[in-house]
């Protein structure tokens, strides 16, 4: 793929009214109770940002700052009748182009070939490996250096 193709999509800021859709986009969010509540944390708190496509909610991500004073994108997931179509690169740029730190950083198994090729197309190069998070299938942590801001700055009372 070249460009992302032009397209009619709107991403934004995902709200409460808007977790019925995650959840079609998402099916592990009915099943995994976890998912689900890290997902709602992550609406509450601004960091979840929901892809349509007209009308038709077709994908989100996650953009935290609890990775070690960095942003961190935690979750891209694209509906599966989605993929394949640019929205999750779509998604990607967005998701960097809001990050107002240096470096930006994700992480994904080793099983998880589709979204490795992802990150390595969009220019995100490997940072390590973290091992035991699930077994027999190691986290592998990516990030860009091409983002746009200075560092972080951590609050003044601490975290
Ligand atoms: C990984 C994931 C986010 C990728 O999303 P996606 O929308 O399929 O990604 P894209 O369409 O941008 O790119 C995927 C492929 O489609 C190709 N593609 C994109 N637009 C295309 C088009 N119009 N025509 C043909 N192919 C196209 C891309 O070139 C790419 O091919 P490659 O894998 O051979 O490099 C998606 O597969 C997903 O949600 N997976 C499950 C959740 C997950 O694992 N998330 C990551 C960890 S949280």
């Amino acid at each position: 793929m070249g460009q992302a193709r032009p397209r009619t999509t709107d991403i934004r800021q995902a709200t409460d009214q808007d977790i019925e859709a995650l959840r079609a986009i998402d099916p592990l969010l009915l099943r995994e109770g976890d998912r689900s509540r890290h997902l709602v944390h992550a609406v509450a708190a601004g960091q979840c940002h929901i892809l349509q496509e007209g009308s038709a909610a077709c994908a989100y991500g996650v953009l935290t700052d609890q990775f070690f004073h960095q942003r961190f994108i935690a979750l891209l997931i694209v509906a599966d009748e989605r993929r394949n179509r640019g929205l999750g690169t779509i998604m990607l740029r967005h998701l960097r182009a809001l990050c107002p730190t240096a470096k930006l950083f994700t992480s994904t198994n080793l099983s998880n070939v589709g979204m490795q090729r992802l990150l390595l197309r969009e220019g995100f190069i490997q940072s390590g490996v973290i091992l035991h998070l699930d077994e027999n299938d190691p986290e592998l942590v990516f990030h860009s250096p091409a983002c746009s801001a200075g560092p972080f700055k951590a609050p003044e009372d601490g975290f």
